[in-house]
């Protein structure tokens, strides 16, 4: 499932990040990148320890958190903590797979990363190009977003942006495990899930509705992993 979040984050967060990030140390992207995608990927990144990557991070955790449509679709176990990256001046990261698992700095703790993420930060008349393509089940689909929307996506699909051919690029990428790795059942699950609280919101509960959640619930009970 490919999905489009608005409003993760407000306008005034999005400028405090901005803000930020104007003054942060860059460092080369490859920091994180395996060594297929080091091939692809020429952009700019804060380095995880960086402390502005973790503040921002932070406030995207918290975000998240409280997102009804992210937590209904991600179903997230665990959250590797937001990257923050910029593209400009005609860099862009080829055709790649983002790697399977991912430590988690400074830590024991190991990601497999179900899904990928990119939750954008400029405007997209701030620049031009910059745009995520992702090879989806129903072909390619290119995704660029209002700053503060974010896109959900499989971490199996192989993804690219395309050169920054002017202004600035800038955004938050990282990856989760989920409680259902199978995308196909988070997808059902979550389909069910929107029906389920758009039929609340029509009608009073009744026994269907009540019977409709408990099988949620039960399917959910069946394909989750914690
Ligand atoms: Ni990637």
């Amino acid at each position: 499932m490919l999905l489009k979040i608005p409003n993760v984050l407000s306008k005034e967060q999005v400028e405090y990040a901005k803000s930020k990030l104007l003054d942060a140390d860059w460092a080369d992207g490859n920091i994180t990148a395996g060594y297929q995608s080091a091939k692809a990927k020429n952009n700019l990144q804060l380095p995880e320890s960086s402390p502005i990557a973790i503040e921002l991070g932070d406030i995207v955790l918290t975000a998240l958190a409280q997102n009804n449509m992210f937590m209904s679709a991600a179903l997230p176990l665990k959250i590797f903590p937001p990257l923050f990256n910029c593209y400009q001046g005609g860099r862009s990261f080829g055709v790649h797979v983002d790697n399977a698992i991912r430590q988690v700095p400074g830590t024991p703790v190991k990601v497999r990363t179900d899904i990928s993420m990119t939750l954008f930060l400029s405007e997209p008349d701030e620049y031009e190009g910059g745009e995520l393509v992702i090879e989806d089940t129903y072909g390619s689909q290119s995704v660029k977003l209002a700053a503060g929307d974010m896109v959900l996506y499989p971490a199996t699909s192989l993804h690219s942006v395309t050169p920054v051919t002017k202004g600035r690029r800038l955004a938050s990428f990282f990856w989760l495990q989920s409680m259902v790795s199978s995308d196909e059942k988070r997808t059902l699950l979550f389909d069910m899930d929107m029906a389920i609280q758009s039929l609340r919101a029509q009608v009073d509960d009744s026994p269907e509705i009540v019977q409709l959640t408990g099988v949620y619930h039960n399917l959910l009970r069946q394909w989750a992993q914690t």
